[in-house]
């Protein structure tokens, strides 16, 4: 139903010999698709995602975006199509900068972008406009995070790779960015890959679910009348637990 738009085939990776930190990997997300990627904490996830964004190179396998392997050449062809967005907001963030550097700062390289349009894309992400001039040490952690999609988002990206970007924050804020995730979804056809150890937020936001155990994909589900059904043991482990 979805056209493809990523592809990861065959992926194998580990940082010591010996150790597969990722066995044989498959995984797709479709144009517009909302993809998640749960499983138990060290199962790779935050490593998947590297290897996506060619941050990590893997041993075997390969990844492809709209069905062409990102080569060297074609790696920032792909980052104008494809961001990925990390838990720690702070980090990611130039503590010299004011918001309205952190936000121009990836479209360097395009046309400048205007304070109008700047002012039109804070609201976008519910940030006060007067913010541009704010230091991120003048930000809450919710702040900081819809800088950091707001980012992002002016690359103006068909994929946004998101690796647990609301567990730090509180239930209310999570909840405000798992919907203007699913806004910015609707409004834009742009899909994500959400990697989440919230199964409530993952079932409430993701078209598909993965399940990742000890660096392998172990179960797969589509949403369906709003649920998803799992047949893999630890996969349904997971989710039973989930209702109590
Ligand atoms: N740079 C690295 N060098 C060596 N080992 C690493 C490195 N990064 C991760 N690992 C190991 O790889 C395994 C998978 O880590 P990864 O961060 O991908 O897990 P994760 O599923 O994202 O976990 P979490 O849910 O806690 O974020 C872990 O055992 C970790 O110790
Ligand atoms: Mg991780």
């Amino acid at each position: 139903m979805w056209a493809l738009l990523l592809q990861v085939h065959n992926i194998c990776k580990s940082y010591r010999k010996g150790r597969p930190i990722l066995n044989h990997i498959h995984l797709t997300v479709g144009k517009g698709e909302i993809v998640g990627l749960v499983g138990e904490s060290g199962s790779g996830k935050s490593t998947l995602a590297k290897v996506i964004m060619q941050l990590e190179a893997p041993e075997k396998g390969a990844v492809y975006f709209q069905q062409q392997p990102i080569t060297k050449h074609r790696r920032a062809a792909f980052y104008d199509s494809c961001q990925i967005i990390f838990q720690n907001a702070t980090a990611a963030l130039n503590p010299m900068w004011t918001v309205r550097d952190l936000l121009r700062e990836p479209l360097q390289h395009k046309q400048p972008i205007t304070d109008t349009y700047l002012q039109t894309m804070l609201e976008k992400v519910k940030l006060p406009t007067d913010i541009l001039h704010a230091l991120p040490s003048e930000l809450s952690g919710g702040e900081k995070q819809r800088v950091n999609l707001l980012r992002s988002l002016l690359v103006e990206p068909q994929l946004i790779v998101c690796d647990e970007i609301i567990s730090s924050l509180d239930r209310l804020i999570q909840r405000e960015i798992v919907d203007l995730l699913k806004t910015l979804n609707k409004e834009r056809a742009m899909a994500i890959l959400f990697i989440s150890h919230d199964l409530k937020a993952v079932s409430y936001l993701c078209d598909r679910i993965y399940v990742m155990k000890a660096g392998t994909i172990v179960d797969e589900s589509n949403k369906e009348n709003n649920g998803f059904t799992f047949t893999d043991s630890y996969a349904k482990m997971l989710f039973q637990a989930m209702d109590h």
